[in-house]
């Protein structure tokens, strides 16, 4: 890597992982997120939310399953995540061709922030399927409105979740990414349970964290997650490994499906 691309990856790393003192907690002000925002006709009715009822997020632990939680990177931080380099960095390009997305689908892209992978998703997907993009951060989906606003995207659906619930409709989702998100989640398994219930027949998930054993990748060690501990956590939740794709520079891609899915079939990663 060239000396300046790394220069300015620990940068924006440390920028955005410095910024992590403001907490899941915090991000809404102290206020619990209580409503979506959608951004096209892709029936936002078949959510049976309780948008109106006021959501008690319970205490966040420090610790699951022995693994120390970050804390979520901050929205101030979000141009970081657009940077000119991450293509070079991550080979983004080469993370979407692994999802084996066609068109039609029905993706959820959890933890979107301002939607790097957002926007090639809904065009992978096109007219007749639709990209769930869902965050905590109302700032995040602002921004990521007028970025899909831009590009005259219409089957993207902006969705503030909360802590606990990312407000996605029930066996429903074929594919639900997380890109550098699972691990700053601050109350993992009431998500675990919703992405879990979320996905449809065949569906799986399909998660991306920096590598945790490779002390090369220059991320601080809390904003990374191993093989093995992603895999345990997952499989005690009910979901079963169902395969990886292993060249990205620098990141985990694991796939998991529902463990009451047939051992194989459609939501085994082709
Ligand atoms: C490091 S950013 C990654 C954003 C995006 N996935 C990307 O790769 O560019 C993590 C994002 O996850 C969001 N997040 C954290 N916990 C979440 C949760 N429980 N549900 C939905 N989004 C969450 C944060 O607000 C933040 O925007």
């Amino acid at each position: 890597m060239r000396p300046f691309a790394l220069l300015l990856l620990l940068w924006g790393a440390s920028s955005a992982c410095a910024q992590t003192d403001v907490g899941p907690g915090d991000v809404a002000s102290g206020e619990v997120p209580t409503g979506g925002v959608t951004s096209s006709e892709v029936a936002p009715e078949a959510v049976a939310t309780g948008l109106d009822e006021p959501v008690v997020i319970p205490p966040a632990p420090s610790h699951f399953m022995g693994r120390r939680i970050a804390t979520t990177m901050h929205w101030q931080g979000a141009p970081w995540l657009l940077r000119e380099t991450r293509e070079e960095e991550e080979h983004a390009a080469r993370l979407l061709a692994a999802l084996a997305v066609e068109p039609g689908m029905t993706i959820c892209d959890l933890g979107s922030g301002n939607g790097f992978h957002t926007l090639p998703l809904a065009r992978l997907v096109g007219e007749g399927g639709a990209v769930w993009a869902v965050d905590i951060q109302q700032p995040m989906l602002d921004m990521l409105a007028e970025r899909v606003e831009a590009e005259g995207l219409d089957n993207v659906v902006l969705r503030l979740g909360n802590e606990i619930d990312p407000m996605l409709p029930a066996r429903a989702v074929d594919l639900i990414l997380l890109v550098d998100v699972y691990h700053e989640m601050s109350h993992p398994e009431p998500m675990l349970a919703r992405m879990h219930a979320a996905l449809a027949p065949g569906g799986r998930i399909a998660l991306v964290e920096f590598r945790g054993e490779d002390p090369d990748v220059p991320i601080k060690p809390l904003h990374k997650m191993t093989r093995a501990q992603a895999i345990r956590e997952y499989e005690a939740h009910g979901f079963r490994a169902a395969g990886s794709f292993d060249e990205l520079p620098w990141q985990h891609l694991l796939f998991f499906v529902r463990d009451d899915e047939p051992a194989s079939g459609p939501g085994t990663p082709r």
